[in-house]
């Protein structure tokens, strides 16, 4: 046995502006989840951290455009992509918000840290400044024409054409990007690390890193030639973590430098809740630990040198091991384009689609070492060619014929013949064989190299023909399908890291104890079903997707391309009331009496939710605000129990709530619902359910 390793995974965290699309998953999460999964079989001490990037320009304008504040744009956000991560699988240790303290206390502390070892410096320039909007425009508050590669539309920060990193002050013909002014130059000190400095060291580091994609490496190489220039660590902003130093005039960390740090706060946060404050410390302080960042392209600068450069100049943490950047994915051979709405929603998709399809449509299609593309008809014939025609059908198969002719029990083997041999050897490697991809990082080549073992099983099935066997070798028949019925079960834990609900299903119809998740990866080679063993009740593993429903998928994509369509307007977070409920339950309300009527109490709609988020109101030591999920929808909800009851311990609870009762502000906090609770005296239980039911079950 090989020692367990210490791996800590990340993956970027992802702006709390607007919903996940598929662009994003098939970069820097997907890919981590399944490195993530293939760890846990391999029983390695690997931990998956993330959390939302609740600070910086990109929120605040967001915020500006929607007509709302900041705070409830992340809010929001914070919960979309939860639920939309856990809707498809993507399951981090913990998913965490850089709007907490811990995260403000630990990167303030970080910068302290550069501060007092001389390793900020100020530097007095002049910046934008919007007469119009009375500010200083930082990054993306600025707009003009790229000075590389002439595109219009560049960003302050950033041009999206050709990826230049920028200074707001290099754009030609700048303007400001609420109103539409030329800002003016004026003064004003910001810190500054000192990049330059860092250059030799980290292009050493860099050149030391072998096994690094080659996207990245060249990527750097690019930044190193040109030279490496100080930038700065502070911005004048209202939003973000405040700069920790008297005198600093209201300015904030810059989102770069804080949000990376969100790894490290992340890490704090879990620990916690682990009961074991220090354990952040296993990781981040042991040179042991493996530290993997999964990022999109657009991402490389800030992970492989400057988050590279904060860590040297502060000393003691680990540097990163590997940043296995990932490509672009296009869709139907564009780019998508978050602010034409041309993209896949997540939240969208998993209303009309399981979530195993399209994880397994973007691992076949990963963009390891190029932009890919995502089409709906591809996606379609994936899932009705690949996993429903081979490895469902493998499945379906092999579990109707046991159950049919075996009585639904694992039939005893007799002697192997040749091509049972073949199989059984191929067995044999695959763990090991796809274990080394996962392990590379090349979830392209483990999707295609785990369809073929797939494709090779269900031929094994056709070439021994078990419906005839069944008549004249019954010793052959039951050898077969003992070898399918190991093969389902292998299939099951190999498949899992990339499509892990459809591998529990299958290790639920085989009836096997646990899930595949206790399993081990090598596990998968060993020859283990009892024979007479019960199966479980077999279902469709994948459903075939309708022509029809793909088109509609790709015309709305089309029209988009096309102009023909205005972009859909952007989801606003919902927290109004509604007008015709409050005025039900009011006419409700005033039949007063002693006894109510059936008819009165039914319009009460109590419903079950899960509790996604809870954390205390502030200012106050008794409300705590929950983010809860109603099946159909999020809402959120205040409640005075936060002394009962801290909020952390909350998260995962299924409690029980009126769904329709009038929202309330409490402490300037809006609550949309009421949690039941029952209370003797000063001690106080919150209602819950007796056995697992999903959120949004009807009480009566
Ligand atoms: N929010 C950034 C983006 O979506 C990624 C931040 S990654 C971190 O591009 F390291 F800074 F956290
Ligand atoms: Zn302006």
């Amino acid at each position: 046995m090989s020692e367990t390793k210490k791996i800590l995974v990340t993956s970027a965290l992802p702006y709390a502006n607007g919903p996940i699309h598929l662009g994003h998953l098939a970069g820097a999460y997907l890919p981590a989840d399944i490195y993530v999964r293939y760890q846990k079989l391999m029983k390695n001490d690997v931990i998956f951290i993330c959390g939302t990037d609740e600070h910086g320009v990109p929120i605040t304008i967001a915020a500006e455009k929607k007509h709302t504040t900041p705070q409830e744009i992340v809010d929001y956000y914070y919960v979309n992509h939860k639920v939309s991560f856990e809707g498809f699988g993507i399951h981090f240790d913990n998913f965490s918000r850089t709007s907490l303290k811990t995260h403000h206390r630990t990167s303030q502390e970080f910068f302290l840290r550069l501060y007092r070892k001389k390793l900020l410096l100020t530097h007095t320039s002049e910046q934008f400044y919007c007469i119009q909007c009375r500010r200083f425009l930082a990054d993306r508050y600025v707009v003009g024409t790229c000075p590389t590669c002439g595109n219009p539309d560049a960003r302050g920060d950033q041009c999206e054409k050709c990826g230049k990193w920028l200074e707001p002050t290099q754009l030609i013909e700048p303007k400001c990007a609420v109103c539409g002014t030329q800002p003016i130059l004026k003064q004003t000190t910001q810190w500054f690390l000192p990049l330059a400095r860092f250059q030799d060291q980290i292009s050493a580091w860099i050149d030391s890193k072998k096994n690094w994609r080659d996207n990245v490496k060249n990527f750097c190489r690019g930044w190193f030639q040109e030279g490496l220039e100080d930038r700065a660590v502070t911005r004048d902003l209202d939003w973000g973590v405040p700069v920790p130093l008297k005198n600093h005039g209201g300015k904030v960390l810059y989102v770069w430098f804080e949000a990376p740090i969100g790894y490290i706060s992340s890490t704090k946060e879990w620990a916690l809740k682990m009961g074991q404050p220090d354990r952040w410390k296993d990781y981040w302080l042991d040179p042991k630990t493996k530290l993997v960042h999964f990022i999109g392209k657009d991402n490389i600068v800030f992970h492989a040198i400057v988050w590279p450069a904060m860590l040297m100049g502060r000393g003691e943490y680990i540097l990163p091991t590997d940043i296995p950047a990932n490509e672009f994915l296009n869709l139907e051979g564009r780019k998508l384009s978050t602010s034409k709405n041309y993209a896949v929603w997540l939240d969208d998709y998993l209303r009309k689609f399981p979530p195993d399809p399209l994880r397994y449509t973007l691992a076949a299609n990963a963009p390891e070492s190029k932009d890919s593309d995502f089409s709906w008809k591809d996606f379609q014939s994936r899932n009705n060619n690949e996993l429903a025609d081979i490895l469902g059908n493998f499945i379906n198969r092999t579990l109707s014929f046991v159950e049919r002719y075996f009585e639904g029990r694992v039939p005893a083997p007799g002697a192997f013949d040749p091509l049972d041999e073949e199989l059984v050897k191929f067995l044999m490697k695959a763990p090991e064989k796809i274990g080394r991809l996962f392990e590379n990082y090349e979830v392209r080549a483990a999707t295609r190299d785990l369809m073929e073992f797939s494709r090779f099983a269900n031929k094994y099935f056709n070439d021994q023909e078990p419906w005839k066997t069944r008549n004249n070798n019954t010793e052959k028949c039951k050898t077969t399908l003992y070898l399918c019925l190991e093969l389902g079960r292998a299939l099951a834990i190999l498949w899992y890291p990339i499509i892990p609900f459809s591998a529990e299903k299958i290790w639920r119809m085989l009836n096997l104890s646990g899930t595949v998740q206790d399993q081990e990866w090598r596990s998968a080679a060993r020859l283990s079903l009892r024979p007479g063993h019960r199966l479980g009740n077999s279902s469709i593993l994948f459903k075939k997707i309708e022509d029809s429903v793909i088109e509609r998928e790709s015309a709305r994509l089309a029209a988009i391309a096309a102009g023909q369509t205005s972009p859909q307007p952007e989801k606003k977070p919902e927290i109004r009331p509604d007008a015709q409920k409050t005025a039900d339950l009011k006419a409700g309300k005033d039949k007063t009496m002693d006894k109510l009527s059936i008819d009165v109490f039914k319009k009460i709609d109590l419903r079950t939710a899960k509790i996604l988020a809870a954390e205390p109101v502030e200012g106050t030591d008794r409300l705590v605000k929950m983010q809860v999920d109603l099946g159909t929808e999020t809402r959120q909800i205040v409640a005075g129990i936060a002394k009962a009851y801290p909020p952390e311990t909350l998260v995962g609870k299924t409690i029980i709530v009126v769904a329709n009762l009038e929202p309330a502000v409490i402490r300037s906090v809006e609550s949309n619902g009421m949690l039941l609770a029952a209370s003797s005296g000063d001690y106080l239980s919150i209602l819950t359910v007796d056995r697992d039911i999903e959120p949004g079950a009807k009480i009566k």
